[in-house]
């Protein structure tokens, strides 16, 4: 029986015009991942990871094409829609960590939940205590070394429990050693069933991926998926391949 795709993209482009030239970041993509899939997404610099990664999470809309996400056409939803979809479902963590300078550890966690009344302290508490981080959450960013101040921003992409994680280069700025903790975590949270697509430059990363999506051009140029895995499906039929029944 044919499975519904947590996430959808049918031919999606998105261009960008730099001093007169056209610039293709995502050029006629359709591609679909199963949920519960780990993805590694790869290739050059410029090749449209970041664009493809804004794409699914709903931070950037295409030119053409469709985006689906578990069953959600982020295509017809207007900005403040988009923004909702965004906290229900989706924990983004970034290179550089976007954390706010000003709060602390603990107060960073608790961001996505600023506005509401139940703000649910005791969680943030503990989302710091599973990153190992019980004794730095009176701390600033600046007080923290690039591993912490990485978990701190994973423990602020779970506050809201999201079913997706997007990941942009999350291991780019830290030492291997905190790069394997911070993909094991990544396996923990994927074997809790959370969908996790991390765009990355580190094949020690890649490598511990279900399935692996290497990106050209705005175009997907080769696919791997491991046996235990999943599920990237192409619209291509030379990139099709179903591990898993
Ligand atoms: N806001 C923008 N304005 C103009 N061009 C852009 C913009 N954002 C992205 N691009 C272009 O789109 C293409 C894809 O960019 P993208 O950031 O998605 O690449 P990437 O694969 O994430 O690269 P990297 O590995 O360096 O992060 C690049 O050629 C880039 O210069
Ligand atoms: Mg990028």
């Amino acid at each position: 029986m044919p499975r519904e795709p947590f996430i959808l993209l049918e031919d999606v482009s998105k261009g960008y015009s730099v001093g007169g030239q056209p610039v293709h970041a995502l050029d006629h993509l359709t591609l679909s991942i199963d949920k519960g899939d780990m993805c590694a997404l790869m290739g050059p610099s410029g090749a449209g990871k970041t664009t493809l990664l804004n794409m699914i999470g709903g931070l950037d809309v295409p030119d053409s094409g469709k985006v689906m996400v578990g069953g959600l056409d982020l295509s017809r939803l207007n900005e403040m829609q988009r923004a909702s979809f965004r906290k229900r479902n989706v924990g983004f963590i970034f290179q550089f960590y976007n954390l706010i300078p000003s709060l602390t550890a603990y107060e960073n966690v608790l961001v996505p939940v600023m506005f509401e009344r139940d703000q649910r302290r005791s969680r943030a508490e503990e989302l710091l205590d599973r990153m190992g981080l019980s004794r730095r959450m009176d701390h600033r960013p600046s007080e923290l070394s690039g591993g912490e101040r990485q978990r701190v921003a994973i423990a602020r992409a779970l506050m809201n429990d999201p079913p997706l994680i997007l990941a942009d280069e999350p291991t780019g700025n830290i030492d291997s050693e905190t790069a394997r903790e911070i993909v094991s975590l990544f396996r923990q949270l994927n074997d809790e069933g959370k969908t996790l697509i991390m765009a990355t430059h580190d094949r020690m990363m890649a490598g511990k991926a279900r399935s692996m999506l290497r990106m050209r051009d705005g175009r997907i140029s080769g696919i791997k998926a491991s046996p235990r895995s999943s599920t990237v499906h192409l619209g291509s039929a030379q990139y099709q391949t179903q591990a898993r029944e």
